[in-house]
């Protein structure tokens, strides 16, 4: 074999190693490539080796020379093809991931503290064996005020005092208001039932107050009746005494103070102090007998106390919630707190 068709083949043979270790994409290919030039049995290298032999004596030194280079120049470009498919394996690894940093934490919502109040009163008062009771926030006066006895002539029936409705005259039953106590699911449950009677009722109530730290035109009362036989005021202090310690804890107390409802006889204000002051919780009193005899029990046979208390109140005492409009401005960072 001439030299000069000896080196032919070798830079045929360079140029078609360095083609295929540049091409290699991954390290399956890139082996693949230095078996086939650089393998020490069979690789085409070695092959090529073996013809140097048939070189003419005279041209082996040039020969050689420039097959040594042809090695080295595979050599480095397998060690350069290498590290390139290398660091394409490291790169395709998401170096953005640090499992030592803290978990990306979802908010999450929660129940707004009036309604955490709701639910917990409902579950202290279930505990001493009041059922919930329902009724609707749009009524009619009967309910509102005539079988509570509250007369036409009552201030509380005052238009400026309620939220009267405009239907007066259009729809039948009417007028109608958005109620202003609670009381009147006492008279909604009592009509249904026959006693003995335990609920309570929690829901809104309206009245045309102007918003300050204690008032506000919406706001949640809790209600609570309960007739039977023999029922007594010592009843009604013991289920406001234990109501009142299961939600602040024990060392709270309670105090009737003489008052006037027209749907009880006698009506007390309920205080409660709880670690300083004295606070107006609500109402309370007998249910009056003219109460009971406008959903026909018999006064004679059935006696019963009810209580109303603000629900805003009970909760503001617990939480020292200064403003009871921070309940209504759903500034979440009020609101998370609870
Ligand atoms: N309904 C009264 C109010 O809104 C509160 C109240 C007082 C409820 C005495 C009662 C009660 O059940 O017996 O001011």
């Amino acid at each position: 074999m001439s030299l000069a068709a000896f080196l032919a083949e070798l830079d045929e043979l360079q140029s078609a190693g360095q083609r295929a270790l540049d091409e290699a994409q991954d390290a399956a290919a890139l082996e693949a490539a230095r078996v086939e030039f650089l393998g020490a049995k069979s690789g085409r290298l070695k092959a090529l080796q073996k013809q140097l032999g048939a070189v003419p004596p005279s041209d082996k030194p040039a020969a050689g020379k420039r097959f040594n280079e042809l090695k080295q120049a595979l050599d480095a470009a397998l060690e350069g093809a290498r590290q390139r498919v290398e660091s394409q394996r490291a790169a395709a690894v998401d170096t953005t991931f640090d499992p030592s940093l803290p978990g990306n934490t979802r908010p999450l919502g929660r129940l707004h503290p009036l309604t955490q109040t709701i639910q917990e009163l409902q579950e202290i008062m279930g505990r001493l064996g009041f059922s919930v009771a329902d009724g609707p926030e749009v009524e009619d006066e009967f309910h509102n005020f005539e079988a509570l006895n509250i007369p036409a002539a009552h201030p509380a029936r005052d238009p400026l005092e309620n939220f009267y409705l405009s239907t007066a005259g259009k729809v039948v039953g009417g007028p109608y208001l958005l109620r202003s106590q609670t009381s009147t699911v006492q008279i909604r449950v009592m009509e249904q039932t026959r006693p003995p009677v335990r609920v309570i009722s929690l829901g809104r109530v309206y009245r045309p107050d102007t918003a300050d730290a204690t008032h506000y035109p919406m706001f949640h009362q809790i209600e609570g009746l309960l007739v039977d036989r023999r029922v007594t005021m010592a009843d009604l202090k013991s289920v406001l005494r234990l109501f009142a310690q299961s939600y602040f804890g024990g060392d709270v107390h309670i105090r009737f103070r003489p008052s006037f409802f027209p749907f009880t006889e006698p009506s007390v204000e309920v205080d409660m102090t709880w670690h300083q002051g004295w606070i107006e919780m609500g109402g309370a009193g007998m249910v009056d007998p003219h109460v009971l005899a406008a959903v026909g029990y018999d006064p004679d046979e059935y006696t019963g106390f009810a209580f109303g208390l603000g629900v805003e109140r009970v909760c503001a005492r617990r939480h020292g919630v200064a403003d009871i409009r921070d309940f209504y401005r759903n500034d979440v960072r009020f609101l998370r707190q609870f």
